[in-house]
């Protein structure tokens, strides 16, 4: 049920496992620009390919339960600004976890590789499609500075609204009481 004072379970299991899982391939991504061939740049490159695909998956399926279940309310009352921007960041955050599989997928499918979990290709190599590894390259990349600014917002509003409010906001996002 949705209420002030606790979330439901697949609500707390998606964030979490969507959220942290989103974090690492994030981080692995910016890693690898770090990375040559002979440091093992391709090694990584296919974890964050085969993480980041997967992620897709769980992304869709929270997106579906969201939509069934409706947005949470906050977990103290809060100025009509500051739920207009924390919604907003969430929507954000939330068409992030779709928005960088997909284009990451167009890259690598356009780029003629196709894409596999973890050796298992689910899409096959074939011909070199130019605009769709561009279109995917741009917006995979374009993405990375609004998306650390969305996070930065929600991760200080998270931490601020559970110590300075003391409102319980992160507890009840961790299935605790306040
Ligand atoms: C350590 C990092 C994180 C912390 C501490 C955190 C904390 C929270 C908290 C406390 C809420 C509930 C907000 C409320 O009560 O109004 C929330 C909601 C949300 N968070 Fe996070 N979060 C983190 C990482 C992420 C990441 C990486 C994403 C997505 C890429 C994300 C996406 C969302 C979304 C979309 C919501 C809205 C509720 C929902 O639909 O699940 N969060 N987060
Ligand atoms: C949630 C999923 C994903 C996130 C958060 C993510 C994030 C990132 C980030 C932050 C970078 C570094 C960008 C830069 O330094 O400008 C990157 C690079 C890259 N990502 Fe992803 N990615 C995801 C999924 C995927 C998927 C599914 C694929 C392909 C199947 C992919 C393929 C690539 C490639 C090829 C690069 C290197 C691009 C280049 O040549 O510079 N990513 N990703």
């Amino acid at each position: 049920m949705l209420n002030k004072h606790s979330l439901s379970i697949p609500t707390i299991a998606l964030h979490w496992i969507t959220g942290l899982a989103f974090i690492g391939v994030f981080a692995l991504g910016l890693y690898m620009g770090e990375l040559t061939p002979e440091t093992g740049k391709f090694q990584i490159m296919g974890i964050h390919k085969s993480l980041g695909a997967l992620i897709l998956i769980v992304a869709l399926i929270r997106i579906v339960w969201r939509l069934k279940e409706g947005s949470i309310p906050p977990a103290s009352p809060v100025a009509v600004w500051q739920d207009k921007l924390a919604k907003a960041i969430h929507g954000i955050l939330m068409l992030a976890t779709i928005a960088m599989p997909i284009s990451g997928l167009a890259m690598s499918v356009g780029g003629g590789r196709g894409a596999d979990i973890f050796g298992w290709q689910f899409i096959a190599e074939g011909d070199k499609i130019v605009w769709l590894q561009e279109l995917g390259g741009s917006i995979h990349g374009l993405s990375v500075n609004i998306i650390i600014a969305a996070l930065v917002l929600h991760i200080a509003g998270a931490i601020k609204h559970q110590l300075v409010e003391k409102d319980g906001t992160i507890s009840r996002m961790l299935g605790r009481a306040s």
